[in-house]
């Protein structure tokens, strides 16, 4: 395993529109957790599509080398069967497939083998359990009628369920009342204990870092990552706001 798991380079996307991301540099090792911030506009979500693969945004520049290999030419879902994984700040809803049934597909996906049903139902009621989700909604369509909290544990679930090498976190604390917080961030931090699992949690919240380790905290603005530093950061961000790292 390289000891690098994600490395960005000089990164710009673009749509019709103009360029979003004007030059993203950012380091992330096996196990480690950043968080971003930054203004609303400033590009955050369009980072984290950009480094899914999502096809809204074209790449102009620069490149993504995950675990040693460039993928920055690659579709979504090879990134995903590389280890890669979104959560989205708007979870899709998807009727006639069931939580349950969507999890097996996107497992077999990512292994390219049979699941081990026994062992997934299992696991599948273990994690629900500890997401507080009541186990019918296994059989309920993805997301179809869930409120925004059950929304975002659903994305925890599959979080948990995939075990991705690298998760992107987008807001999936925003909208949540206080217990459900807690709850995801309990699966959050499930999900860094369970294995080498690195973070990119793009977050306004200080409450959902709480228990975690975070290890570099990124301000970007306006399409750029104006200043890196540590866990500390967040706490400043959220006393003083964003303006000493507005430009003039
Ligand atoms: N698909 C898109 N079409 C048009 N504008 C977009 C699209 N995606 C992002 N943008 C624009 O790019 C900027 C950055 O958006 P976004 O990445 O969602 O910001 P953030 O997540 O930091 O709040 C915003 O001005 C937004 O309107
Ligand atoms: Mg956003």
């Amino acid at each position: 395993m390289s000891d690098t798991l994600l490395q960005v380079s000089g990164l710009t996307a673009a749509i019709e529109e103009g360029e979003l991301l004007h030059g993203i540099d950012l380091t992330i090792r096996p196990g480690e957790t950043h968080v971003l911030m930054g203004p609303n506009g400033a590009g955050k979500s369009t980072l984290g599509h950009t480094l899914m693969g999502n096809p809204v945004y074209r790449l102009t520049g620069g490149s993504i080398v995950f675990d040693g290999e460039d993928i920055t030419e690659l579709s979504a879902d090879k990134r995903a069967q590389r280890g890669m994984f979104l959560s989205f700040q708007n979870p899709l809803e998807v009727p006639g497939l069931s939580m349950e049934a969507f999890l097996r597909s996107a497992l077999r996906q990512k292994t390219g083998k049979p699941i081990k049903l026994f062992a997934f139902k299992k696991e599948l009621e273990e994690t629900m359990a500890l997401l507080n989700m009541d186990p019918s909604y296994a059989d309920r369509d993805l997301n179809v009628g869930f409120s925004g909290g059950e929304k975002k544990k659903a994305e925890i679930l599959q979080l948990l369920m995939l075990n991705p090498r690298l998760a992107i976190l987008d807001e999936t604390d925003s909208g949540l009342d206080v217990d459900a917080v807690r709850t995801v961030s309990a699966g959050i931090e499930a999900y860094q204990k369970k294995r080498d699992g690195a973070l990119l949690i793009i977050t306004h919240s200080t409450k959902i870092l709480e228990a975690l380790h975070v290890d570099y905290t990124h301000i970007l603005v306006k399409g750029k990552i104006v200043h890196t530093g540590d866990a500390s950061l967040v706490e400043e961000i959220n006393r003083n706001g964003f303006e000493r790292f507005m430009p003039e």
